[in-house]
């Protein structure tokens, strides 16, 4: 933990082996083998969400370093213009990659064929080529004017230019070319400028406080509330841009593209937990003056970028998972899905402090007999949206409202001093649960009820991680471990 408290930016890559995983068990990476079919060679499958992965890294940085290097501290900081000049030539590297990589995915053509000039300029011709052609020249104008950001308005202008090229692809993509056409692509323009706020913002952050800064508290403070601001929109435009792709509340739980908004809204949810103790209890610290500030400050930070990190694979998969059709009678809850709702959801309820004191000493008095509950109505529900039982969407609505409800009884039972063997239960049955459900039609490969397997068993040891935390918390204060205080603050 200790290197990504002192290099944060390193959290981000959490995102690769995600996105990578996630591609791999919808079967994305692998060429088709559809006789008569133009066949996008693997090097395309691989180099594209990697490269989209590389720009939207990228642009968040520069937006960050940008933001914080000429903005908001009121005087320009050389260093912070300089990683976002810098962050912005790697950026102008991804989108030129993306001219080559598009040509290949769009004709089904082998790499090699793309750079041929005739082909490249017939690209740039349509929408698509223009949006790239802009963004290679707003990125190519802030690499090169980054270094010359003397004052606030120069700071204005260059960030203007960053921002205006990051919300760019929001015209390109499942946004730019769906129904629904303008309120996707302005939702998803507000979306991505607001992650690179919030993301590349909190990046430039630690690394300014790291190196201890005499107005460390004037940067957390000002930062502090544009973060609130960009979560908000992020957050709305998200939802509002997923509402878009989707044809009603059942696709979210029946389909892989609904299974990974399900995912970015819990990683969301967990973030903004952490983010409300970073604001309410660490940044006082910080502003007060005290000796520990600074290091909880950045310690909280480095989970924050870890978990943007995983929001930004998830992202990237998502761009890349085609949206899904409306969901019929007949269509399954994914297995992701399942796993989200009956665990990752509680585990962030309970974790924020959505226990109520009298219910969880009642379910915690009584933990095997919630765990089986859980396993028993995953199993059942199943089942329920495939008869369509009231139509389909009040069927998916119910379904995941009781299952977030039992999966949250299970945590708080699961939270109390005798919990683990109930969380031992449901890890070991978990996985039987998923093959029972699915065991007459099998609608998901093994490879990806094998991810909603890991999905389920990852949210459980967080559970056993939140349980230990609070119960040293509400242990007396001499039997407290000194490490536990600063993990649970
Ligand atoms: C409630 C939570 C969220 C929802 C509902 C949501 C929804 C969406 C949707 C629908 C898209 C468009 C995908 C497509 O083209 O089909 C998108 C793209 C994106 N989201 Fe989110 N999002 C959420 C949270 C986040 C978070 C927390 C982050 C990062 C910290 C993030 C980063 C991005 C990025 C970078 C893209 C663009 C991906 C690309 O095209 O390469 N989102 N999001």
């Amino acid at each position: 933990m200790s290197v990504l408290v002192r290099r944060p930016a390193l959290g981000l890559l959490v995102g690769v082996p995600i996105l990578l995983v996630i591609l791999g068990t919808l079967d994305a990476l692998r060429e088709s083998g559809v006789v008569g079919l133009p066949v996008v060679p693997w090097q395309t499958l691989w180099g594209l969400p990697l490269d989209r992965w590389i720009r939207d890294v990228a642009a968040s940085l520069t937006v960050g370093f940008l933001i914080l290097g000429g903005l908001l501290l009121g005087r320009p900081i050389p260093k912070l213009l300089g990683a976002a000049s810098l962050s912005a030539l790697v950026w102008l590297a991804s989108v030129l990659a993306m001219v080559p990589l598009t040509i290949s995915e769009l004709l089904g053509r082998p790499l090699s064929d793309s750079f041929d000039p005739a082909i490249i300029s017939s690209l740039l011709l349509t929408d698509l080529g223009k949006v790239l052609v802009a963004q290679i020249g707003l990125v190519a104008l802030v690499a090169a004017l980054g270094w010359a950001v003397v004052g606030r308005i120069t700071g204005v202008i260059v960030l203007a230019l960053a921002a205006a090229a990051a919300m760019l692809p929001a015209l390109t993509g499942h946004s730019g070319l769906g129904g629904g056409h303008t309120s996707a692509s302005i939702s998803l323009a507000l979306h991505l400028a607001a992650v690179g706020v919030w993301v590349g913002g909190l990046v430039a952050v630690c690394r300014y406080l790291l190196t201890n800064p005499p107005d460390a508290n004037v940067a957390i403070r000002r930062f502090s509330v544009l973060a609130l601001g960009a979560v908000l929109v992020l957050a709305e435009s998200g939802l509002l841009n997923a509402s878009l792709r989707m044809d009603g509340f059942a696709s979210l739980i029946t389909s892989p593209y609904g299974a990974l908004i399900l995912a970015k809204g819990t990683v969301l949810g967990a973030l903004i937990v952490l983010g409300w103790r970073q604001r309410k209890r660490a940044v006082p610290l910080l502003v007060s003056g005290q000796a520990t500030g600074r290091s909880i400050v950045l310690r909280l930070a480095a989970f924050e970028i870890l978990l943007m990190g995983v929001a930004l694979g998830l992202s990237v998969a998502l761009s890349r998972t085609a949206p899904p059709a409306g969901a019929i009678a007949g269509d399954r809850i994914t297995a992701a899905a399942l796993g989200l709702l009956a665990l990752g959801v509680p585990l962030v309820i309970v974790w924020a402090g959505g226990r109520p004191a009298r219910l969880q000493r009642w379910t915690s008095a009584y933990p095997e007999p919630f765990a089986v509950a859980l396993l028993v109505t995953a199993v059942v529900l199943a089942d329920v949206v495939p008869t369509g039982f009231l139509g389909v969407g009040f069927a998916a609505i119910l379904a995941s409202a009781v299952l977030v409800l039992v999966g949250w009884l299970f945590a708080m039972a699961a939270i109390g001093p005798r919990g683990v063997p109930a969380v031992i239960i449901v890890m070991v049955l978990w996985p039987a649960a998923l093959w029972w459900a699915q065991r007459s039609e099998p609608t998901e490969t093994v490879w990806q009820l094998l991810l909603a397997v890991v999905v389920a068993e990852v949210c459980l040891v967080l559970l056993l991680v939140v349980r230990r935390s609070l119960l040293a918390k509400a242990a007396p204060p001499d039997v407290v471990p000194a490490a536990s205080v600063e993990v649970s603050a």
